[in-house]
């Protein structure tokens, strides 16, 4: 990919959180538009207390169907977040708290999904990783493969996979 230093890989990306997240959407949401990101954020709205799952869903679904390029999900560890959003068929999402994280699931594991917490992780950090995270391309070459063995194990389990039975 041909992204210059600094240049968005993303033109679209879908933001969601949980009240344990929420206290850092905003900072998630500026970065983005310095980064002239259009994004789609599919709540939470509040600190009231909400479940996790119900907000990973609509992102990795975005992520999933192509309506957005990426995701980012925080939660207070950003591990809940991770783990709902992994269930969908190709979503990878990571769970990062730093920059060196954030570039390195890009540019090795072509992670479309950054997960964030916000409890664990401050709020300069959470800047840092999201400029990583949005700005770092695929590297492809060595990597392309074990994308696509992670894939395989995907399609193992999905409808039709040998393991599904009949
Ligand atoms: C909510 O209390 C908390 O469990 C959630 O934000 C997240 O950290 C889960 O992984």
């Amino acid at each position: 990919m041909g992204a210059e230093a600094g240049e968005s890989v993303f033109r679209r990306v879908a933001v969601g959180c949980d009240h344990g997240g929420f206290s850092l959407k905003e900072t998630v949401l500026e970065v983005l538009g310095q980064l002239g990101i259009q994004a789609a954020d599919f709540g939470t709205s509040s600190e009231e207390s909400v479940d996790y799952p119900s907000f990973a869903l609509p992102v990795a679904e975005a992520v999933s169907r192509g309506e957005c390029d990426a995701g980012i999900l925080l939660c207070g560890t950003g591990i809940g977040m991770a783990i709902a959003a992994n269930k969908v068929p190709g979503v990878r999402a990571a769970v990062c708290g730093c920059s060196c994280t954030a570039a390195l699931t890009r540019s090795h594991n072509d992670a479309n999904v950054l997960a964030l917490g916000a409890r664990v992780t401050g709020g300069a950090l959470v800047q840092d990783a999201v400029r990583a995270f949005c700005t770092t391309p695929f590297d492809g070459g060595r990597h392309t493969g074990r994308l696509r063995a992670i894939a395989e194990i995907e399609e193992k389990y999905g409808p039709g996979g040998s393991e599904r039975g009949g």
